[in-house]
């Protein structure tokens, strides 16, 4: 889980980063020109098929350890919170079922509306594009639809916190000294990928409102 976590996270720093490009204020021409390199050139396409397979890797292997973690356990704790566990580390299946959740809305919102070629195309330099700025600034000029990505960012936010420290210590790095770094920079890494992300709906939607 570790592994695939970690891969994740650099998803998550390129993905929220090549998105920044919908505040550029172009009429969202750096946008869809970024979704189409990152769509179309051939080794990025593969890195996206292993985050896929990924995706679905960490997914199951959630899975399996929440499940096994119960059956270790058939009776539950009178008292549910063991001394210096973080109400994250507890909810790490809930968290992640959110973000599977969020994750099956906003793929159907854009990436397959996408692959299945039913979103409007743009031209720049003869060169069609497929107009996602169009698409996304129109799910983002709906407060509810914002709301809702809030909200999963939130989980989000959370399950990356708790993660992020996890894996290190899953990987074997747990030192007084190194400890706290691992966990700093987790916090780091946490508020800059969540900010990232809250700052673009936020932005698309008070714009939509002049
Ligand atoms: C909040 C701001 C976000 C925006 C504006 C956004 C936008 C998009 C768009 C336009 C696509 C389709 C084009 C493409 O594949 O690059 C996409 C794909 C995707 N998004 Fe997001 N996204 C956001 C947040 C997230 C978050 C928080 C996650 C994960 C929890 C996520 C996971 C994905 C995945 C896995 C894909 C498919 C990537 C691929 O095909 O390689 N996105 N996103």
């Amino acid at each position: 889980m570790s592994l695939t976590g970690l891969f994740l996270c650099t998803f998550l720093i390129v993905h929220m980063s090549g998105n920044l490009a919908l505040l550029k204020n172009d009429g969202g021409r750096s946008f869809n020109e970024y979704a189409k390199f990152m769509t179309s050139f051939p080794p990025i396409k593969v890195v996206s098929y292993v985050t896929y397979f990924f995706i679905l890797l960490h997914t199951v292997q959630g899975l399996m350890i929440t499940l096994q973690n119960r059956k270790s356990r058939p009776v539950k704790y009178a008292v549910t919170k063991p001394a210096g566990a973080s109400l994250a580390s507890r909810n790490m299946a809930v968290l992640g079922t959110v973000i599977l959740l969020f994750l099956i809305g906003h793929l159907s919102q854009f990436w397959f509306r996408m692959k299945m070629g039913t979103l409007n195309m743009v031209d720049y330099n003869g060169v069609a594009h497929t107009n996602l700025y169009e698409a996304v600034t129109l799910a983002f000029s709906n407060p509810l639809i914002v709301i809702l990505y809030l909200i999963a960012l939130v989980a989000l936010g959370f399950h990356l916190l708790h993660g992020f420290q996890s894996a290190f210590r899953t990987l074997g790095l747990t030192h007084s000294k190194y400890t706290p770094i691992i966990n700093t920079v987790g916090w780091v890494f946490t508020a800059i990928v969540i900010g990232g992300f809250a700052i673009q709906p936020l932005f698309v939607m008070f714009k939509s409102m002049g």
